[in-house]
């Protein structure tokens, strides 16, 4: 595996296999990689000859007050783990790579705007996130300029904002979204798990208990989908969850779902101890 944090390097191995007619399929990262990002390089090798892992903490989809300090760097062990799995190269690019004429201070650089998608659920409690996640991953797109590249649905904001980024700005990419990989009792798998203290992360199981529960309601006819929001979160917050939101939408816009929509998705967002937590359910009533 080669390992190169700057952008000509990049080029000059992604030229190569370029010549020799190979696809890339690409897997951004912030890192600290578990189960459900191998889960993506696996995936990537069956879609493409060449797989390209980035590795950045991006600091501008960290707001005010969140973990950008704290988040984990692992890199050695995530080289590792990526070698072993036979990924060809490794993009680790440094700030001022990814951000040449940015002062992060005065926050002078171009933006890509979201529009709709970023101002609900993680948007409105993230203000700017979303516009930074699609910032980064065009510039990302345009340094590896990938035939394919893959992205979890345990994000599945982000994956819909990226799916219209590359509709929107025309990237000649395919993406792909991959199933949530869980944990054996049904946590869905990130980086930001391993904040949760013991005690904790036995409770963190109850976010997907409830996901579950709100599915079967839903497959047994409850179309009070306000009130059935309303019974889970509370159910979360007496288990000591800090509720962002719980909302039954529809998987398309983002908006709140009518009790007329058959295809739907339950997104969540609750925090326990300093852990923020995300997860959803995709639900289909035909
Ligand atoms: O999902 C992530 O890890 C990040 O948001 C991404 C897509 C790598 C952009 O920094």
């Amino acid at each position: 595996m080669r390992q190169v944090d700057q952008i000509p390097p990049l080029r000059k191995v992604l030229s190569q296999f370029r010549s020799r007619g190979e696809r890339i399929a690409f897997v951004p990262t912030m890192g600290n990689l578990h189960q459900g990002h191998l889960e993506l390089v696996r995936q990537a090798q069956q879609r493409a000859e060449q797989v390209v892992v980035s590795i950045f903490v991006n600091p501008t989809q960290f707001g005010e007050g969140e973990d950008f300090e704290s988040y984990p760097r692992t890199l050695e062990r995530d080289a590792r783990l990526l070698r072993e799995m036979g990924v060809s190269l490794l993009f680790t690019p440094t700030d001022t790579v990814m951000y040449p004429d940015r002062s992060l201070e005065t926050q002078d650089t171009m933006w890509v705007e979201v529009g709709g998608l970023s101002e609900v659920l993680c948007g409105a409690s993230r203000p700017g996130h979303f516009s930074a996640v699609a910032t980064v991953v065009s510039k990302l797109f345009n340094m590896v300029q990938p035939d394919v590249a893959l992205f979890g649905e345990k994000d599945f904001q982000q994956l819909l904002v990226i799916h219209h980024l590359v509709k929107a700005l025309d990237f000649p990419v395919e993406i792909v979204g991959v199933p949530i990989f869980r944990e054996q009792d049904g946590l869905a798998m990130s980086s930001r798990n391993q904040y949760l203290k013991a005690t904790e992360r036995k409770r963190a199981t109850e976010i997907y208990r409830l996901l579950q529960w709100m599915e079967q309601q839903l497959e047994s006819g409850e179309r009070d989908f306000r009130g059935l929001e309303l019974s889970a979160g509370k159910r979360l917050q007496q288990s000591d969850f800090v509720l962002d939101y719980l909302q039954i939408c529809n998987p398309q816009t983002l908006q709140q779902a009518d009790h007329g929509e058959n295809e739907l998705v339950i997104l969540v967002a609750a925090s326990l101890g300093a852990a923020r937590l995300i997860d959803n359910c995709r639900v289909s009533l035909r």
